[in-house]
Order: C-alpha cells, then sequence, then structure tokens
C-alpha cells in the first residue's frame, strides 16, 4: 500500500474501454482498499451478462439496478469503485457518487478507446451496424457529463495500468 487508509470510496467513471475495471483493480491493491465493479455486481445479482440484462430486460431495467447498486455502497466502507460507463449521465447518479468520494474521469480519446472496445462483444450498446460511429456518438454526447468529474486523469496510449492507477493516485 502506498497510502493510508482511504476515508473517501474513489469513483471511476468515464466511457466504456477508458479502463475503469483494469486501473480500479490495480489501484485499490496498492490503496489496500476493497475493490467493486458496478456492472460485476449487477451480473451477480442478476445471474446474467450485462448484455443478456439488455436484451432481456431493457436498458432502463439495467439503468435502475446501477442505481441500486450506488445506493447500496452508500451505506458500505470506502473503497475504490469502477462504474458502468452510463452510470455519471444521471444527476441521480452523479449525486450519490459525490456522496460516495471523488470522482476520477479516465479521459480517453476516441481512438484508445475504438482500439481496446473494438474486437469484445460485451457492449451491448455498440451492437450496432456502424460501432465506431456509435462510439464517437455517445463520445461526444457524455462529455459534457464526464466533464463533471472533480478529477480528470488522461489516459494515454501505452501508458501500462500500473503505470496509470499511479497516475489517479498521483492526482
Ligand atoms: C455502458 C458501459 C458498460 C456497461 C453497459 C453500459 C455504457 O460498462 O455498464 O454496457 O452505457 O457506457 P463499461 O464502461 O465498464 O464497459
Amino acid at each position: 500500500p502506498v497510502l493510508g487508509h482511504l476515508t473517501r470510496s474513489i469513483v471511476l467513471v468515464g466511457m466504456m474501454g477508458s479502463g475503469k475495471t483494469a486501473v480500479g483493480t490495480a489501484l485499490a491493491r496498492m490503496l489496500d482498499a476493497p475493490f467493486l465493479d458496478s456492472d460485476h455486481e449487477i451480473e451477480r445479482a442478476a445471474q446474467m451478462s450485462v448484455a443478456e440484462i439488455f436484451a432481456r430486460d431493457g436498458e432502463p431495467f439495467f439503468r435502475a439496478r446501477e442505481s441500486e447498486v450506488l445506493e447500496r455502497l452508500l451505506s458500505g466502507p470506502p473503497g475504490v469503485i469502477s462504474t458502468g460507463g452510463g452510470a455519471f449521465l444521471s444527476e441521480a447518479n452523479r449525486e450519490m457518487i459525490a456522496r460516495l468520494g471523488v470522482s476520477v474521469w479516465l479521459k480517453a480519446d476516441l481512438e484508445l478507446l475504438w482500439q481496446r472496445v473494438r474486437h469484445k462483444n460485451t457492449r451491448p450498446l455498440l451492437r450496432t451496424a456502424d460501432p465506431k460511429r456509435t462510439l464517437t456518438d455517445l463520445l461526444a454526447q457524455r462529455l459534457p457529463h464526464y466533464s463533471k468529474a472533480q478529477v480528470a486523469v488522461e489516459a494515454e496510449p501505452g501508458l501500462s495500468v500500473p503505470d496509470m492507477a499511479r497516475k489517479v493516485i498521483a492526482h
């Protein structure tokens, strides 16, 4: 551990492919803090993948479960929390995240995001005829929301996961 115990959570926000889960895992290890990934929590409770939940129950149902996870975390100990890419878009979620601790936007540009998500089939929102176009549009719509995070940390191509985690700590 590089720091003492966390008194507030570190909540990672940003686009799919920005590295929230990978960096969050490394960060939690470095800080000797608990790690929680909101997508994984939803999947565990539902016994289904995010893609299956979207297909069976729809996005609004998924968003409701996502908000419930954040709400439940409010009564738990602080830790490192990775959110799904859509979690920081609603005002209600942003308020809960502000109560949990510091929001950290892992800020990556379109090309880096695309290189990381293009060969994966786990993001239901990208199952479109032109996924790169969809990613481009989502990024444009979401930038104004992500920029409300308290801290922004630039994800540069070639930076390793541990180096990115160290960069978050430095900020
Ligand atoms: C989503 C991002 C995903 C997951 C769901 C919706 C989004 O999480 O929550 O597919 O709206 O951007 P990751 O950001 O971890 O891929």
